[in-house]
């Protein structure tokens, strides 16, 4: 959709000069600047009414900036615990736990999708299957079970809901439409809004579950950062320890972006393990995974004490592999109060911004199966999973216990989603979310070399809360 139709979409017109000005801009920054526009009931916008949003947005932020230090700085985060499996895990994997489990996802995504307006009537395939509705306009919320070309190159989905299956056609006629539907994957939970045919839903749209066009994303008054890593891998011989320590000397001189720092997240793999994947042995200069821990522990101790730190475990760590993982245990990272073990995933709210901190293992099987998805840019993948508001979409690619709820649902919209897991950075802004791709600390492993992925290895991100942007600190210049 180009920066015209937008506007139009919400009865506004531009003029040439303001048409030319928007085109420079990101997507998300236009749709920003339409919500604000809306709001001031603008029919005609020109060059200047964009101009001014510009200056007034950029007024706001620095007259209520506050020049601070995060070592002078109280902290202010809560951890949802409420939405973390530690301790909390009861399923005994039988298929009533795994039904259970299904429900739960169909139910929270179902209730997303339905509060997404639509004309046409909400029905059940219960309902459709039972006859007599021809041609008429509906509404289905559907898990879909099955997905294929038909002889006649149409799209078939075989799909279930909560009352029966039932079959939709998406025609290769439709050509948008037909493209849009190649990301549909099993499991996935859409809502599908089309005509009744021989009790078939002919589609005409798909509804996304996905995050509300107008998610708010506010600076904070005080100039604070948080610092995310990921994937240490600590143990292994691709371990970058002198780059490590260069970030822990660099967050004790208290330079000037370093001393705003007072928020660390780090999305798993802190140590390689032990027994990951066969002949890892060779690859370890500790073998022990309580020394590797040990070393991690010394690690953290080491980071100005004013900043809290925030852990989830990722494959290599030393819980259960299924997901959702519980947190790494205390006793194998003996530390004060201001670091934090958290399951996988964990929703923890940093100052105003609710975070959804995730390893990542789905990433490998969405950019396995859906077109247009490299390992290059993992923060294209990252969005697919907030469009489908679930962490692993596609089941049985990665274990998953079956929980009775579903933990991996994305049912309340983050302000940043950080993961990690495919070592390489990577940043988008979705809606007003961002989607960090934390990387890693580790040289590219044997494996990643096999599949040709080039890894960014000594990187870390900062969120400027302040000026709402973006930065990333290199400590490590040499050959990956
Ligand atoms: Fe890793
Ligand atoms: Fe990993």
């Amino acid at each position: 959709m180009d920066v015209k139709e937008i506007f139009l979409e919400h009865n506004m017109r531009l003029t040439p000069e303001a048409e030319e000005y928007l085109k420079n801009l990101t997507i998300d920054e236009v749709k920003d600047i339409v919500l604000t526009l809306m709001e001031e009931k603008k029919v005609f916008v020109e060059l200047d009414d964009l101009k001014k949003e510009e200056k007034e947005k950029i007024t706001v932020i620095r007259s209520t900036f506050k020049e601070i230090e995060a070592r002078e700085y109280s902290s202010n985060f809560k951890i949802h615990w409420e939405r973390d499996i530690t301790n909390k895990s009861r399923s005994k994997g039988k298929i009533e736990d795994f039904v259970e489990n299904v429900r739960d996802k169909y139910k929270k995504l179902s209730s997303i999708v339905r509060t997404k307006m639509t004309t046409y009537q909400n029905v059940s395939f219960k309902k459709i299957n039972g006859g007599g509705m021809e041609s008429e306009k509906v509404r289905v919320i559907v898990i879909v079970s099955d997905k294929r070309t038909t002889q006649k190159g149409n799209l078939l989905l075989e799909v279930e809901d909560e009352s029966d299956t039932g079959i939709i056609i998406i025609s290769d006629k439709e050509t948008k439409l037909f493209d849009e539907a190649q990301m549909i994957s099993n499991d996935s939970v859409i809502g599908i809004e089309g005509s009744i045919f021989k009790n078939m839903v002919i589609a005409e749209r798909i509804v996304w579950p996905d995050i509300p066009v107008n998610h708010k994303l506010e600076p904070l008054k005080e100039n604070l950062s948080i610092m995310y890593i990921s994937d240490t891998h600590i143990g292994s011989n691709l371990f970058l320890d002198k780059p490590f320590e260069k970030m822990i000397d660099w967050l004790k001189e208290g330079g000037e972006q370093a001393s705003r720092v007072k928020y660390m997240c780090i999305a798993g793999d802190v140590v390689d393990g032990v027994g990951i994947y066969p002949g890892q042995e060779k690859e370890l200069v500790v073998k022990d995974i309580y020394e590797q821990y040990d070393i991690f522990g010394k690690y953290m101790e080491q980071i100005p004490e004013y900043i809290e730190i925030f852990i989830i475990p990722g494959n290599h760590d030393a819980v259960r592999r299924a997901q959702p993982q519980p947190k790494i245990p205390k006793e194998l990272i003996n530390l004060n109060g201001r670091v934090h073990l958290l399951g996988d995933p964990a929703w923890v709210t940093i100052e105003k911004y609710l975070h959804l901190l995730y390893h990542g293992d789905a990433l490998d099987s969405v950019i396995a199966s859906l077109p247009g998805l490299d390992y290059k840019q993992p923060e294209k993948a990252m969005v697919e999973l907030l469009k489908r508001r679930h962490l692993s979409p596609i089941y049985g690619t990665n274990p998953i216990v079956p929980e009775t709820t579903d933990y991996l649902v994305i049912d309340e919209v983050p302000e940043v989603v950080c993961m990690g897991h495919l070592h390489k950075n990577g940043v988008s802004k979705y809606r007003n979310v961002f989607n960090i791709n934390a990387g890693t600390f580790q040289l590219k492993t044997e494996y990643q070399a096999k599949f040709g992925h080039v890894p960014t290895p000594g990187i870390a991100t900062l969120f400027n809360m302040d000026s709402l942007n973006i930065s990333h600190v290199k400590f490590y210049e040499g050959e990956v």
